[in-house]
């Protein structure tokens, strides 16, 4: 029942605000005055322990459930001090790539039935690693098999892009990180910072969905490019790979994400004044090499779409705002800005589709869920 809503994948973009509270429910606790604030993950309660002391945390998945994984990675290897790498699941099996007792892997999946994340599991069961799931559906293939695990809870997703459940599983992960980071003195401020930005996070992303008509004039503008490129770091390095993949999808319009520390080894060639970029700029501690990034793109007479805080359209816009166009997002605790980025990049995926004219629920030749090689 789509609702008030033309599409699925309209509907599932604005669910946010509730799929998220949703995912967080029973799992944060805020704790009084004296009592610390804390997270519980019951699916989880008996591996705590294990998954603490693994040799290295290994985030195993495919498209935007990678990608979710992806933008978490920074915030559990700073909470927990293990480790982590990240493994594309077809590549994991085709490469046959060292899986180890002593690894933990946590396979990422919105319909826990993915082919390819299924074979990864199998692989690493059989070389003995403690498996963790973190899917969408409850007695998916994916939750079944591995030895523990958390649901997404973001209630069912019909689009064929993948939205909600991004969203949902960049707080599951941020929830794990929580879970499994040890509560030392030093890093309690820290701890407590993303605890409140969590509960929080529901009442920004309803403030970020009011960029929809804004984003819809984008598309506007966009609508009969070849290409769009998206360029990010840090924690939002997954949120322009995010951007492109929703991009490219629905709307069958050419886009890739880039690393924005790869710019000058060479993307850079491409840029001149047709070319659309969009360069996610919001404050964290790689902000500064952002701005230095826009300026150069500037200086080639790149035509930018710049994501930034609100507030904070002098400090990206070399020639003041005539010179891009910026998208203004508020700002949240750094780990959790992607969650809040995603989104204008997900609207104007949507209306760019449609504005085009293609099916945005079904994009061509995808299924829902990818349950062959
Ligand atoms: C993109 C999308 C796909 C899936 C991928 C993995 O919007 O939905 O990239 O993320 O096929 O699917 P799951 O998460 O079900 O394993």
């Amino acid at each position: 029942n789509k609702g008030k809503y033309e599409h699925y994948m309209q509907k599932e973009i604005h669910e946010q605000p509730e799929s998220l509270t949703t995912t967080m429910r029973g799992r944060l606790k805020r704790g009084g005055s004296t009592k610390a604030k804390t997270v519980l993950l019951g699916g989880l309660k008996d591996h705590i322990k294990s998954i603490r002391r693994s040799r290295r945390i290994v985030f195993i998945g495919c498209g935007t459930s990678y990608n979710a994984a992806l933008a978490a990675r920074p915030i559990i290897e700073e909470l927990s001090g293990v480790p982590v790498t990240m493994e594309i699941a077809s590549d994991l099996v085709d490469r046959q790539g060292p899986i180890y007792r002593e690894d933990t892997a946590v396979f990422v999946s919105q319909s826990g039935e993915t082919a390819d994340t299924l074979l990864a599991l199998e692989y690493a069961l059989e070389n003995g690693a403690l498996c963790v799931g973190i899917t969408n559906t409850v007695g998916s293939a994916i939750a079944r098999n591995t030895h523990c695990g958390i649901h997404i809870n973001a209630g069912c997703e019909i689009g064929v892009a993948s939205t909600k459940a991004y969203t949902s599983q960049i707080v599951v992960m941020a929830m794990l990180a929580l879970a499994i980071g040890d509560d030392a003195i030093s890093s309690q401020a820290r701890r407590e910072a993303i605890i409140d930005g969590l509960f929080d996070l529901p009442n920004k992303v309803r403030e970020v969905l009011k960029l929809d008509q804004e984003m819809k004039e984008l598309a506007k503008l966009l609508i009969a490019e070849q290409s769009l490129l998206v360029f990010g770091r840090g924690y939002n390095f997954a949120t322009a790979l995010e951007g492109a993949l929703k991009v490219k999808e629905v709307s069958l319009m050419h886009s890739e994400g880039m690393l924005a520390g790869e710019m000058k080894h060479g993307p850079l060639a491409l840029v001149d004044e047709n070319l659309p970029i969009i360069v996610i700029a919001t404050r964290d501690a790689c902000f500064s090499k952002q701005q230095s990034v826009i300026q150069q793109l500037h200086a080639r007479k790149g035509r930018l779409i710049v994501v930034c805080s609100k507030g904070d359209v002098a400090a990206v816009c070399p020639g003041g705002s005539s010179s891009c166009r910026v998208i203004e997002v508020p700002q949240v605790e750094d780990c959790l800005q992607p969650v809040v980025n995603i989104i204008p990049l997900q609207l104007l995926a949507y209306h760019l589709t449609v504005l085009r004219g293609y099916n945005v629920d079904q994009p061509r030749n995808l299924a829902k869920s990818v349950t062959t090689q």
